[in-house]
């Protein structure tokens, strides 16, 4: 029997604080009714904390539901395009917290398909044999690089953190196909120039420089078709056709993209898992997030066949096939929060806000109402 790096825990840790399309409509020319019909999204969480608090609760959360020791950890991967530093990594330091002794640890960057990617490492190095039990992360705390006054982007994202353990088992379940890829010639359409979410963010550009660059139309066009293409290939792989697929479960990056993706491929949209309603568009974290809030309103049953798939910054791309295992439970719970915070959302934008001010001719210290 092959060993196949099978999913045996998973979590997630969602901030408490939410910026709501009214929010919004405080900060920008925009309305509700334009952000749920061209996205979907009614709401997303900004973080008080760092994205690595984030990380590190999604990973206990994962750990207790594997009901695994951070001990037997062989590796911690953290995908994530906003780490708080470049150096020491967010893994790294979610090893030092979780007392992750015996682990590798890194990060990874491939923008939102990072997830993808760092599944793809992880089942690649539990099928060779180097590692035997992975904790993959996916954090982020987008919200550190919006200018919440540019509507075309401030609308997309939030924060938040999800986790899987992968585990070598031999048998049928577990990671089938992977199909990777990237085009440099198209980087252009998303540019994030920040060091970190705790680097010198704002000061080492001016504000222009600084946000978050976006071509929402290019960026919509190709993650349709790359979506769609990435997941034909590796159904192909696979032998499988859409129609023996139980779940899809995509980036959760706007439900028009998603929609367009699923009518493309011909997938079932009943099959095609969505939590973008109330997060946003999470970078790295929307896939594990989706994964855990998929187990729990009992979307994936023991032996499913899942899709993942994402398309992100680089560009890149990434879809993976993985028969689901045995247990759609968790084994334990992680009875951890994060600290509480009395923090308005205008307050955990205050930074934000006013570093960017000038860029819209607008008095820092103005209130917003
Ligand atoms: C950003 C995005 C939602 C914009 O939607 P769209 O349908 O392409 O909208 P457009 O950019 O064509 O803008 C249409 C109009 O709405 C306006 N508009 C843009 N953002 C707006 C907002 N938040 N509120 C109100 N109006 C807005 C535009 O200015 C434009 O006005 P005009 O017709 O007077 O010029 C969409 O392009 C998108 O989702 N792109 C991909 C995003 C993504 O998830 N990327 C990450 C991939 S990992």
């Amino acid at each position: 029997m092959p060993t196949k790096a099978v999913i045996t825990g998973w979590g997630k840790c969602v901030p408490p604080v939410e910026l709501t399309n009214a929010d919004l409509e405080k900060l920008s020319d925009t309305n509700d009714q334009w952000i749920v019909e061209r996205t979907g999204i009614k709401s997303r969480r900004i973080s008080h904390v760092d994205g690595t608090d984030l990380a590190e609760l999604a990973g206990r959360r994962a750990l207790a539901a594997a009901d695994m020791e951070p001990e037997d950890l062989d590796l911690i991967l953290v995908a994530s395009t906003t780490p708080d530093l470049i150096c020491p990594s967010v893994a790294a330091m979610v090893q030092e917290r979780l007392g992750a002794v015996n682990c590798a640890a890194f990060d990874l960057n491939a923008a939102c398909s990072g997830f993808i990617y760092a599944t793809a490492n992880a089942a690649g190095m539990i099928e060779s044999g180097f590692v035997k039990k992975a904790l993959v992360i996916g954090a982020e705390k987008l919200h550190g690089v919006m200018d919440y006054r540019d509507r075309s982007t401030s609308v997309l994202f939030g924060d938040g953190a999800g986790a899987a353990v992968y585990e070598a088992v031999e048998g049928e379940a577990g990671v089938l196909a992977v199909d990777l890829g990237a085009d440099g010639s198209k980087g252009h359409t998303m540019v994030l120039k920040s060091m970190g979410t705790n680097g010198n963010v704002f000061n080492s550009l001016p504000p222009e420089e600084m946000a978050l660059h976006f071509e929402g139309q290019a960026v919509f066009k190709i993650a349709v078709q790359g979506i769609a293409a990435s997941v034909t290939r590796v159904l192909e792989n696979t032998g499988f056709s859409t129609e023996d697929v139980d779940v899809v479960i995509p980036h959760q990056a706007n439900a028009r993209i998603v929609d367009a993706a699923t009518r493309l491929l011909k997938v079932d949209e009943e099959k095609v898992f969505s939590n973008i309603e109330n997060l946003g568009n999470t970078g790295a974290a929307s896939i594990p997030m989706a994964i855990s809030d998929a187990l729990d309103s009992n979307r994936i049953k023991p032996g499913d066949i899942v899709v993942l798939s994402a398309f992100g910054g680089g560009v890149t791309w990434g879809s993976i096939v993985m028969r689901w295992g045995e247990r759609t439970e968790r084994l334990k719970l992680h009875d951890g929060e994060l600290p509480p915070t009395d923090a308005g959302v205008f307050e955990i934008l205050e930074p934000n806000l006013r570093f960017f001010a000038e860029l819209h001719g607008l008095d820092p210290d103005a209130p917003i109402t």
